[in-house]
């Protein structure tokens, strides 16, 4: 295995058990194992000189990216764990008592959970910000931003939710793109993952409630080879191998010309089974070049600047990635089929 890969299987390992150390001793042991004298990474930068000359500069970068990355992370978590509080709690306001513990079994994350937080490292190793934005969404958000006007056939594709106040509860996570677009202008790298949900009859493949990321990048002559590889790059991280993916042309008012993203079943390899409808192929990711409407109504002037944005189906990315069969299981509350996916 190349310096470039040995880095980023340890960058993944890593990222895994990081997502499980819940309190700073745990982060200070991962920081031991990555980063001590004896440490993965410390081992990697010692094997740099058995790189022949002419590779060693890119190798060293390599290796050095992955250092500050993994020294960012642990920094960034031990600050999250005692900004919540949880140490102090776990040492001052939680003495040991035997009688409390209702069984040995230890918790786990909700599978979407694990392929979310998976999917924020990769995006946030390539230089994207994640935002977070409410479920709860008015119109102009929704729809009108995304050149979708009020009597647009396009509303037709999505059964939503309205509330007695008119606002509505998300039917996809485009609906912050207006948001990002005029937090942070052009250049922008952002991935948004939320809940949305949609009026739809439920059975093993379609849920009225499920998860999204949503991504944008935004900067002068970005174009569809960037779309290409970013999306390349991420699902083969997601997989850890070659996906095989194939574009087709889809139609969203937000963006042109716009692309439907799919990939090979996993779970039945491409011969079809029920996940895929038997077709062989999964439809993963909507994606496209953002409309240059949808730029200027983010106050992005259109002429200068130009972006690609998809639309990451997290819940199904979660049923190709462990393989489960029926979409039904994520919001069923069963927690024997639920706490089987401790980690990825
Ligand atoms: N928002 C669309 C939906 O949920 C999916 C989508 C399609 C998002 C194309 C995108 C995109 O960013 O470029 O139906």
């Amino acid at each position: 295995m190349g310096m470039a890969d040995q880095a980023s299987a340890l960058q993944r390992e890593f990222v895994e058990q990081l997502l499980l150390a819940s309190d700073t001793d745990a982060v200070e042991s991962l920081r031991v194992e990555y980063l001590g004298k004896k440490g993965k990474v410390t081992a990697l930068m010692a094997d740099l000189r058995l790189v022949p000359p002419e590779e060693k500069k890119e190798a060293g970068t390599v290796v050095n990216n992955l250092k500050n990355t993994i020294q960012d992370r642990l920094k960034e978590k031990a600050e999250e764990l005692s900004a919540s509080g949880y140490d102090r709690l776990v040492e001052e306001s939680m003495p040991y008592e035997p009688s409390m513990l209702i069984s040995g079994e230890l918790g786990s994350f909700h599978p979407v959970t694990l392929v979310q937080r998976m999917c924020e490292e990769i995006f946030r190793s390539m230089g994207f910000t994640i935002e977070d934005y409410p479920e709860i969404v008015d119109d102009f958000h929704c729809f009108q931003a995304l050149n979708i006007p009020e009597f647009h056939p396009a509303r037709d594709m999505q059964d939503t939710y309205y509330l007695n106040n008119g606002q509505v509860l998300k039917t996809h996570t485009s609906a912050a793109q207006n948001s990002i677009m005029r937090k942070y202008g052009s250049p922008l790298r952002a991935v948004f993952p939320s809940r949305c949900f949609r009026n739809e009859a439920i059975d093993a493949s379609h849920e009225n409630t499920f998860f999204q990321m949503e991504g944008m990048m935004i900067d002068k002559d970005i174009s569809i080879s960037n779309l290409i590889y970013f999306m390349k790059t991420m699902l083969s991280e997601v997989f850890g191998r070659d996906v095989v993916v194939r574009l087709r042309p889809g139609f969203f008012p937000f963006v042109e010309p716009g692309f439907e993203l799919d990939i090979h079943c996993l779970i039945c390899g491409g011969t079809g089974c029920p996940s895929c409808k038997h077709s062989g192929w999964v439809e993963l990711c909507p994606c496209g070049m953002i409309h240059p409407k949808v730029l200027e109504y983010g106050g992005i002037d259109p002429e200068e600047n130009s972006g690609f944005a998809f639309g990451l189906g997290l819940t199904r990315l979660a049923m190709m990635k462990f393989g489960i069969r029926d979409i039904r299981v994520f919001n069923s509350c069963n927690l024997k089929a639920l706490s089987q996916f401790v980690s990825i």
